[in-house]
């Protein structure tokens, strides 16, 4: 695994490396004021800080990201780069995209935010947890419809660098949309490695692609592609593949370049065309997957009603599949990019 060595561009070298504070007190206190809105609750604490709900005049809600304050106050090339990696999500619009509003740094109490649309819906990590493995066909209409607003990341230079259930939030009519769009890239130069910081993990390593886990910085869209296969993976079986893996065993298996283990022994009832499309995605090299999200979309969509021939001429057309929800509504890979 590369440690990278490279020192912030501020000359902040001799800064030590603090532990960011995960849990513990809160940075903003339920009923403060941040701009114009009010503090309502903390939503949740993630690897870069805290999470709250706040409410605009108007009555309008957002969830309100709070840099760590170790992580800013240290460094100011830290800093810089959490707010250029901000502004840059605040020109990407799409609907399975959640949207940032604002970025900044508020004068008062120096604190970096990030003001995004609240997402009431809860995660799909939450889902899981709570519904275990979901039907084939809203698992598949997921993995599409993130990977419409990966196909736009991508075709705007933005790898996303952490698909996982936790960063996918629905909306409260229950659309799909991924959060934290640049905010790892942000975390991988800041952490010079997936595995530093004093022995934390930034990323979760059960989704990362084998070169990812191997060298962070010099990935390429592919690896967005095989974690949201991971995601995938899990929504159809409700199991991550490796569980309990250590991150050791995962590096190894990265390394020997292992496949995931087949999604039809868990839920046999996937077909071998999804099955397969799955494996393309999660394939361990990076040229054996699918080029792009859009080609993803395609390949599912084709899958679901019977028309992919696998290589081997295994998997026949099934002549009574109906199109998905998805597949009727968007088209066979329609709207894809
Ligand atoms: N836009 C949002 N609307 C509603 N809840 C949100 C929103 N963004 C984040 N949350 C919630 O806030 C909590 C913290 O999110 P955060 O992104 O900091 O951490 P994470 O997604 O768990 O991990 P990571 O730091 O790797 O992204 C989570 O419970 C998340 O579901
Ligand atoms: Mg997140």
């Amino acid at each position: 695994m590369k440690q990278d060595q490279e020192n912030d561009q501020s000359g902040n070298e001799g800064t030590e490396e603090k532990e960011p504070q995960r849990h513990g007190e809160l940075v903003l206190k339920i009923g403060d004021r941040f701009g114009d809105c009010t503090i309502v609750s903390l939503l949740g604490s993630g690897a870069m800080g805290q999470v709250y709900l706040a409410q605009a005049p108007n009555g309008r809600k957002y969830a309100l990201k709070i840099l760590h304050p170790e992580f800013a106050r240290h460094n100011t090339g830290m800093k810089r780069r959490f707010l250029n990696e901000a502004e840059f999500a605040m020109t990407i619009r799409h609907r399975n995209l959640v949207e940032v509003r604002d970025a900044g740094e508020e004068p008062e109490k120096g604190l970096c935010y990030i003001l995004m649309e609240y997402m009431p819906g809860g995660s799909l990590k939450d889902m899981i947890e709570k519904e275990g493995a979901l039907p084939i066909e809203q698992a598949i209409s997921y993995v599409s419809q993130i990977a419409y607003a990966l196909a736009l990341a991508h075709r705007n230079g933005v790898i996303h660098r952490d698909i996982k259930p936790d960063n996918i939030l629905f909306s409260a009519d229950g659309v799909p949309k991924l959060a934290d769009l640049g905010i790892a890239k942000f975390l991988s130069d800041t952490q010079n490695s997936t595995l530093t910081m004093k022995g934390h993990i930034l990323g979760t390593p059960a989704y990362m692609a084998p070169e990812q886990m191997m060298d962070s910085h010099h990935i390429d869209a592919r690896a967005d592609i095989y974690s949201l296969g991971v995601v995938l993976y899990e929504m159809l079986t409700g199991n991550r593949p490796n569980e309990g893996s250590t991150v050791m065993g995962l590096l190894a298996k990265a390394i020997k370049g292992e496949p995931l283990p087949d999604v039809r022994t868990l839920r046999p009832e996937v077909s071998m065309s999804v099955a397969y499309v799955l494996s393309l995605m999660c394939a361990p090299k990076p040229d054996d997957r699918p080029e792009s999200p859009s080609v993803v979309v395609d390949l599912l969509s084709r899958a679901e009603v019977g028309g992919l021939i696998l290589p081997d001429g295994s998997d026949k057309p099934q002549k009574d599949a109906k199109p998905s929800f998805f597949s009727r509504l968007f088209g066979r890979g329609k709207g894809a990019t």
